[in-house]
């Protein structure tokens, strides 16, 4: 929905104002002035880096080409990021977890001060979600999908509206997660703001680990953390009868639900607002919790960070409330906290003892997607030597 805090700017004598909307909670911005096409990409960038916000006047895919101009005046790389990679290929194991934290530390910086940066560039969107510049596109139904109904004019960053776009394609033409029995794709259709299941790594640990035997006598699971709910869809097609599934965030709520009724899944699986469990014990719980133990900088970014590894330990913590006896748990995790130095192994196994858990096996994949290999990233160190797993877990006796 859009919020209620109002953004104010001047137009020659005239004072204006609309409404602010910022999916990452940015406050209004305080120095705005206007801008046409005449705005030199060099003096967006000065105004933008000095904290003036840029409303656009002129035409909107001129703002489109403005906003690539900042991000290659931003993405320059710098001989300092790429030594500092460097460095820690060479260092050894005890000195890399230090340095490589604060690595993934610089690495947030740089993001956040780029998001900061390329979010000075502003759209007044009309209640209807139109945009009155000359080719702007009709971005009315992408709108309405992330936002709701808007009551009034409205002004947002160029770089988020661009994400509700991408979100809305995304959507319309979903992603295909594995095939039917017939050799067919099935798709889940992402929602705006809602963690999409584009590293197929994951999916396939979870089509083909070995189904736990309880399930022979009580076909159950709980999936905790439904997203778009494409594990729960995957269960469901290896014939586990009944699922619920949880989530906190209303969006992926929504967006489970419908990718299930499309799949004709309701009668298999129930979506349920919770933190973390629903009532009741199953044969199998599986659980795919943000792989990242860091705070958020912004709501979007709730499904990758896991500040503290809350929900990782709540998991690993409810299991034996929540598991029929020799039932067992599915903790899907990358080690690539580990990597950065953000968590050990140690640590993680620490907390499943702890539950009174013990380990049944573990399978192992390697990501493939296309960051695995990107050289210039700053995190390469890390990402390459990422390991996703799929832990089975069962209950102490
Ligand atoms: C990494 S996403 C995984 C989504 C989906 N299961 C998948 O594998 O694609 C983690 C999900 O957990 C949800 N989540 C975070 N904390 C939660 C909690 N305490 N209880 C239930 N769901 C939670 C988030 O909203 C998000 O949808």
């Amino acid at each position: 929905m859009i919020q209620d805090a109002r953004i104010r700017w001047e137009e020659g004598d005239l004072a204006c104002s609309a409404f602010w909307h910022s999916e990452n909670g940015i406050a209004p911005h305080k120095k705005v002035v206007t801008a046409h096409d005449t705005l030199t990409a060099d003096d967006a960038y000065h105004l933008a880096c000095e904290g003036t916000a840029i409303l656009w006047k002129g035409d909107f895919q001129s703002a489109r080409q403005l906003l690539q101009a900042l991000v290659r005046r931003i993405d320059k790389p710098s001989k300092k990021s790429k030594r500092a990679g460097k460095r820690v290929d060479k260092l050894g194991e005890a000195t890399t977890q230090k340095t490589a934290k604060d690595i993934f530390n610089q690495y947030r910086l740089v993001k956040s001060q780029r998001a900061r940066i390329l979010g000075m560039l502003l759209i007044q969107c009309n209640a209807d979600h139109t945009i009155s510049l000359r080719r702007a596109p009709d971005i009315t139904q992408a709108c309405l999908e992330a936002y709701g109904v808007a009551n009034q004019s409205y002004v947002v960053s160029l770089r988020e509206l661009l994400g509700v776009i991408s979100a809305y394609e995304w959507r319309k033409n979903g992603l295909p997660i594995l095939a039917d029995s017939d050799g067919e794709p099935v798709y889940v259709h992402p929602h705006y703001g809602v963690f999409s299941p584009v590293r197929g790594e994951y999916i396939e640990l979870v089509c083909n680990a070995p189904l736990p035997k309880a399930l022979d006598t009580d076909s159950s699971a709980f999936d905790i953390g439904v997203g778009t709910g494409v594990l729960s869809i995957i269960l469901a097609m290896r014939g586990v009868e009944q699922i619920i599934a949880t989530d906190q965030d209303d969006r992926a709520l929504v967006c489970a639900q419908e990718n299930i009724t499309d799949l004709n899944l309701d009668s298999q699986i129930e979506i349920v607002k919770a933190n973390l469990f629903p009532s009741g014990r199953a044969a199998l719980v599986v659980c795919n919790p943000p792989w990242i133990p860091a705070r958020p900088s912004s709501t979007l970014e709730h499904a990758v960070y896991d500040p503290d590894s809350h929900m990782l330990k709540g998991f690993l913590d409810g299991l034996k409330d929540h598991l029929i006896p020799q039932g067992e748990a599915w903790l899907i995790l990358s080690d690539l906290a580990e990597h950065l130095g953000l968590r050990t192994r140690q640590e993680l196994l620490a907390w499943i003892e702890r539950a009174d858990l013990t380990v049944l096996a573990r399978i192992d994949t390697k990501p493939k997607h296309p960051k695995a290999g990107d050289e210039s990233d700053l995190l390469h160190f890390a990402r390459s030597a990422e390991i996703t797993s799929l832990w089975r877990l069962r209950v102490q006796h």
